[in-house]
């Protein structure tokens, strides 16, 4: 039967996390993987989670399974910190959340549910976007499409080209959107862009499926999920994959929900049901021990107080490293405009730099980036700022 697999290729994220590891330069730098660093260098454990985990094994009595819904307090706290706990939706009761293994648990469980309802639906995916979109949605057998949104050389989003090629796509068709934070551009609608967006999907009748990785770690936990909370309220149905990878620090713990929010009750109990007996079908019970800890901060107030303080310090690094950064790249060049840095949110930003630059960064300077010139800004130290910064503008004088 497996005479037919050939070897796949390694997963460059992966590949280039091995040959960082293998690198035994001193001053090498990884931009690469996608998780947060403090000023260590480390992706620590937050304090509110060092709590709840240890609240929540000291109370659990039992390894049963949950449910194929995951907890349902975990489920309504998803739903009031990603809609605000007065938004119609809730209101009406036509919002279903139903916990999921990670974001990308979330964004699968999506896929299949788009699959099971509008298998002919074209899914429209940006350009760029993170590189796991397109398996994890195109792998169930929908298919996919890519809208203009960034311009790496420019520095700048392609809006007008986004709204006309969207503009095209047939009624029914799904538009993935990152909530914030885009990965990997860092470059964000403006509320005026929203706004016409929004428009584009009511007038076209395209159901919005938007992808929340990374609130709070923009400009706060409630501006982060101003995009998907206006959307909300304009288009009655459109999906929100969340993820507590990043900003509670929940990586290995798979902690994630999917929201539906659906025209009427009716249908949302519709869409449950489908969503339960597809969650049964690939992985049957989400895995709990993160959804537990996630309940346990949101519930508790004074742990829900810690995790908010601590991820505004997160915010507030790579805000700084972003300007540190920024700044440094300016005198190394001689007056480059890297505003753009300044300009971006989140973990990321694209250099905007070649392959072939990308690779001169790591085989000759040590510094460690994803192939489209991605840097996760959280790599940045104060201490390796400046090294960054010469190695780039040597790069840049040579023009490659
Ligand atoms: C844009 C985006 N969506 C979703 C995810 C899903 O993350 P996880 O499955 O680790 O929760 C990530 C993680 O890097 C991401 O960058």
């Amino acid at each position: 039967m497996f005479e037919r697999l050939d070897r796949l290729n390694e997963d460059p994220i992966l590949g280039l996390m091995a040959r960082y590891r293998a690198d035994p330069a001193p001053d090498k730098v990884d931009l690469g993987v996608g998780v947060y660093r403090n000023l260590d260098g480390e992706t620590p454990v937050l304090a509110a989670v060092r709590s709840a985990e240890a609240s929540v094994i000291g109370a659990q009595t039992t390894k049963s399974y949950v449910a194929p819904a995951g907890r349902a307090e975990f489920n309504a706290a998803v739903a009031d910190l990603v809609l605000g706990p007065a938004h119609a939706a809730l209101r009406e009761r036509r919002a279903r959340t139903v916990q999921a293994p990670g974001g990308c648990g979330a964004l699968r469980l999506g896929a299949e549910l788009i699959r099971a309802s509008a298998p002919t639906a074209v899914v429209h995916v940006s350009d760029p976007s993170w590189a796991n979109h397109i398996p994890l949605l195109g792998g169930c057998g929908l298919q996919l499409a890519r809208y203009p949104y960034y311009d790496a050389a420019a520095h700048a989003l392609r809006f007008e080209s986004m709204l006309e090629c969207l503009e095209r796509a047939p009624a029914g068709d799904v538009v993935l959107i990152h909530a914030c934070c885009h990965n990997p551009t860092g470059a964000d609608l403006s509320g005026p862009q929203w706004t016409a967006l929004i428009d584009l999907l009511e007038r076209r009748r395209l159901t919005p499926f938007l992808d929340l990785a990374y609130q709070g770690l923009g400009t706060g936990l409630d501006a982060d999920a101003e995009g998907v909370r206006r959307v909300a309220e304009r288009i009655p149905e459109l999906l929100v994959a969340v993820s507590f990878s990043k900003n509670l620090g929940l990586y290995r713990e798979r902690a994630g929900a999917l929201i539906a929010v659906c025209a009427d009750v009716d249908r949302a109990d519709a869409v449950h049901s489908h969503l339960l007996q597809i969650a049964r079908s690939i992985y049957s019970m989400p895995p709990d021990h993160g959804a537990a800890i996630a309940a346990r901060v949101l519930a508790d107030p004074l742990l829900r107080e810690s995790w908010i303080a601590e991820l505004g310090e997160m915010r507030g690094r790579l805000v700084g490293m972003r300007a540190l950064l920024a700044g440094r790249l300016r005198a190394a060049t001689g007056g480059g405009d890297f505003d753009f840095l300044t300009g971006q949110s989140g973990m990321f930003s694209l250099l905007g730099v070649s392959g072939a630059a990308v690779a001169a960064l790591r085989d000759e300077h040590h510094i460690y980036m994803t192939a489209d010139s991605r840097m996760n800004v959280a790599g940045i130290l104060p201490g390796n700022a400046q090294h960054v910064a010469d190695s780039v503008a040597a790069i840049l004088r040579r023009g490659i």
